[in-house]
């Protein structure tokens, strides 16, 4: 089974080949309607995705990771740079201009014409709605063409399965934490292609922070890899930040305060960008966003508690973040999985595999030409 993937959601241009091979042992399960629009695991905060309500009884689910045999990404960072951040007009000319060529990658690299393609995945949602029809509308043509299967994804989901890609037999309960640009969301995970949100940043997404305070320092875009580099060596207690508390028991984010403190900073001690205590500020500002996610994830671990951990998104790249989280899961006793670095930035791998494995719950042969994009979760 080979399945060709593909991914807009944001700025990032990608498509991946996938092989599923090995059977291995299976686990029963339930399936939506295949026209069910996906709804990701934003969109809830009790329940299963795909939603339980719509279940019928399915075919088992194969517990195995696909092999990747090719799984291109082309950026856009040059295009949006100059702005600070993605302008979402220029993402979906990008994804236009070069989607095709990505695409042709992504089968060269692999080894394969589009005739021995399978199954078709796309990125449903969330994202931005401009970028999301590109993708979208690009593997429809193809598996209409092909009068293969076409399976839409959640983003969200897709993250969350980037760690089983390369740990297939992470233990249930997982508890997840998701880091990227545009969510800062905890997820329960009983079984596969099932999780319960259980909270959520109430304002920015951790990466929006790092972007927003690296784009007000004039430090350039995307501003997480800006803020990991020129904060190395920097001392992560030189400037006081508290880790923001909730009052309530609730196990959602906050990082407008965090960013209101950071600016507060900057105006304070007069922080420029060629700066001396640029690195130390810059080393305070990340450790205080690792501490705060660790935080949650703390207080999630005592209500789930799950057998294993997952860290995933664009943020979970980041060193100090990958080290907090690998930090706490040793103390508490936990299995913690991250992915590899280039499996938690945007990328069609990690589609193809929940393309996969909701493939083989609920087969069907038909491309479903109804998918619809969707922004929010
Ligand atoms: O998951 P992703 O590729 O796209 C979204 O779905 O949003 O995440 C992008 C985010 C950006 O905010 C970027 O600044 C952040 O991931 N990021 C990092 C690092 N690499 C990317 N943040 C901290 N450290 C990094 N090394
Ligand atoms: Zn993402």
């Amino acid at each position: 089974m080979l399945v060709l993937a593909i991914e807009t959601s944001c700025d990032e241009t990608s498509a991946a080949v996938l092989r599923a091979s090995d059977p291995g042992t299976r686990t029963s399960g339930t399936c939506p309607p295949h026209s069910a629009a996906a709804q990701g695991p934003g969109t809830r905060t009790q329940g299963t995705c795909p939603p339980s309500s719509a279940s019928v009884p399915c075919s088992p689910l194969p517990a195995y990771a696909p092999e990747i045999l090719s799984n291109i990404v082309l950026s856009q960072d040059e295009v949006h740079a100059p702005y600070g951040g993605v302008v979402p007009e220029l993402a979906s000319r990008q994804h236009i201009k070069t989607i095709a060529a990505v695409v042709g990658e992504a089968l060269s690299r692999a080894g394969i014409g589009l005739d021995a393609v399978n199954l078709y995945a796309v990125t449903q949602g969330p994202g931005l709605i401009g970028s999301l029809l590109v993708g979208l509308s690009f593997a429809k043509g193809l598996a209409y063409y092909r009068k293969k299967p076409l399976v839409g994804v959640d983003h969200l989901e897709a993250h969350l399965e980037a760690s089983f890609l390369e740990n297939p037999g992470i233990a249930y309960p997982v508890l997840g934490l998701l880091v990227s640009g545009g969510h800062t969301a905890l997820y329960r995970m009983d079984e596969p292609l099932s999780c319960a949100l259980l909270g959520r940043t109430r304002d920015d997404a951790a990466g929006e922070a790092l972007d927003k305070i690296a784009k007000f320092l004039g430090l350039g875009y995307p501003g997480g890899p800006v803020i990991e580099k020129l904060g190395r060596g920097g001392d992560p207690k030189a400037f006081p930040f508290a880790v923001p508390r909730t009052k309530d028991r609730s196990l959602d984010f906050s990082f407008s305060g965090l960013k209101t403190a950071a600016l507060k900073h900057i105006r304070e001690h007069r922080i420029v960008r060629d700066d001396p205590r640029l690195a130390d500020f810059l080393a305070s500002f990340e450790e205080v966003v690792a501490r705060t996610l660790v935080d949650r994830v703390r207080a999630a671990v005592e209500i789930v508690r799950p057998r294993s951990l997952v860290l995933c998104g664009g943020v979970a790249r980041n060193a100090r973040l990958r080290a907090r989280f690998q930090d706490f899961a040793r103390g508490a006793a936990l299995d913690a999985y991250i992915p590899s670095p280039k499996l938690c930035t945007d990328n069609a791998a990690m589609v193809g595999a929940v393309a996969l494995k909701k493939h083989a719950r609920c087969p069907t042969e038909i491309p479903d030409l109804d998918l619809d994009a969707y922004a929010r979760a």
